[in-house]
């Protein structure tokens, strides 16, 4: 057993992650831009059209033992994924578009790469959704489930899930559905019999999202949530995973400007730069843009964005570095770019003896080509933590966090924003689940 890099930390005997076996059927809740890129892609990768790049579940190599001996499987050959070629899409919307009308739509993918995957992609139709206009502002939908209350509506849900059931051998649901309003915790969510009763008395509180986390998390199945919106980050649902043995994670695809911050700041951090200012900027023309055009989703939305530098920064400890750093985001919809954002940050940072410096990042990105291989990555590994003992049961799976805005963590922790430290932890994890030494990078043994 190696001591140093790998820290000895083997941890308690492990008991075995079960195979994936048959099909994983993946429920989508929003089937816009970031699913059907999703959908359209995993189908030209199983038909041998593309590579999954930007998918660390596809692409991604883990490094095991020591560097001398030479071992980094890749991470599907190491943990027991379920296959591209074994998952089966469904989804809901609110609009009856199928995915190939939806992803024409969206404009994401070019013609020819469609008309190739057209005959797959109007297969997937969608179901009729759980939806209220009170909590996404800019949208009419016209393909939603009616019910005398939210109660009924989420049983709907449930009936949606147990009839997928049947035709898969297992099931997880994620939401890339539009951004709600901002909502902070109440009554309703303080426990699962709490929300219950708010689900009976169609509770303000409620919003659609939380009806299919809802339904989701009482069968069992893994929920993930690519939107900022309070959704599982309350008591009763976090409770509800537990219980059922049903893994939740944080919110909000980490894709664009997000992305690059959880780079950035832990490289001034760890230089002991200050930061003064930082002025993020975005225009976006795509329905996700439109929806944020509305001051309600977008402060759902600047929440999730503004939390990472404050965390990462920790300004209590480093008073002369970051307390008075002015922080600020701007979403600007403008149609003309379609689903091509352009992202301008201006960081005003200064170095020994206080002399300031800017740095200017201008991000040309495309949002949901960044966001699909982040949600396949996210359905594989919640498939994953519920086929593994040690997961299944703890509910939040901080180790995801590497995937979102807005990591979700244990009452009382502060949320891990630095992606390295989030690369680890995932990669830890992985290596935890399948009985393998941790790596901790201390590295003496090669001195000795
Ligand atoms: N693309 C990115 O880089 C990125 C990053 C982080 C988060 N997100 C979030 O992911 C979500 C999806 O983004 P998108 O670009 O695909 O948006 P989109 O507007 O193209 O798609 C959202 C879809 O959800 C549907 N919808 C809305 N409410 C629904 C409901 N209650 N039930 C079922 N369907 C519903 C809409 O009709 C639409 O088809 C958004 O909330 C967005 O903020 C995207």
């Amino acid at each position: 057993m190696s001591t140093e890099e790998q820290g000895g930390q083997k941890t308690a005997p492990v008991s075995k992650v079960a195979p994936a076996t048959g099909k994983l059927g993946v429920m989508v809740v929003g089937l816009g831009a970031v699913a059907t890129t999703m959908i359209a892609g995993v189908e030209a990768v199983r038909r041998g059209l593309a590579k999954p790049i930007g998918s660390l579940t596809q692409m991604g190599h883990i490094r095991l033992g020591k560097r001398t001996e030479n071992k980094s499987p890749m991470v599907k050959d190491f943990v027991p994924l379920a296959k591209l070629e074994d998952i089966v899409f469904t989804g809901w919307d609110i609009f009856e578009d199928n995915v190939y009308e939806s992803a024409a739509h969206a404009k994401v993918l070019d013609e020819k790469t469609l008309e190739q995957l057209k005959p797959y992609l109007e297969t997937i139709k969608p179901m009729p959704a759980v939806f209220d206009q009170y909590y996404v502002k800019r949208l009419h939908g016209t393909h939603v489930k009616t019910g005398k209350s939210k109660r009924d509506l989420a049983n709907q849900v449930i009936a949606d899930i147990q009839a997928f059931k049947k035709t898969v051998d297992r099931v997880v649901v994620i939401w890339c559905g539009s951004t709600e309003i901002f909502m902070h915790p109440a009554a309703v969510h303080e426990s699962i019999e709490a929300f219950e009763k708010g689900l009976d008395d169609s509770d303000i509180g409620i919003a659609p999202s939380q009806i299919y986390a809802y339904a989701a998390l009482s069968q069992g199945v893994p929920f993930a949530n690519g939107a900022p919106n309070l959704t599982v980050d309350t008591k009763a649902l976090i409770e509800l995973s537990k219980r059922n043995a049903a893994p939740i994670c944080g919110k909000d695809f980490k894709t664009g400007q997000t992305f690059m911050k959880t780079v950035l700041a832990p490289a001034f951090k760890a230089r002991h730069l200050g930061v003064r200012g930082w002025f993020s900027t975005n225009i976006l023309g795509n329905r996700d843009g439109e929806v944020l055009d509305d001051p309600e989703s977008f402060k759902t939305k600047e929440e999730s964005k503004l939390g990472s530098l404050d965390y990462i920064f920790q300004p209590e400890l480093y008073p002369d570095l970051y307390k008075d750093l002015y922080h600020k985001i701007r979403i600007n919809y403008y149609p003309p770019r379609g689903d091509d954002k352009e992202a301008w940050d201006n960081i005003d940072i200064f170095g020994w003896l206080g002399y300031p410096m800017q740095i200017k990042v201008n991000f040309l990105c495309r949002d949901s080509i960044l966001a699909a291989p982040i949600a396949l990555d996210l359905v594989l590994f919640l498939d994953l933590a519920k086929r593994a003992p040690g997961l299944r049961s703890i509910g939040i799976q901080e180790w995801l966090s590497f995937y979102l805005k807005a990591p979700q963590t244990a009452e009382g922790l502060y949320p891990e924003h630095d992606l390295f430290i989030q690369s680890m932890k995932l990669k830890n994890t992985l290596r935890h689940i399948m009985g393998e030494d941790l790596i901790t990078h201390l590295g003496l043994e090669y001195y000795d």
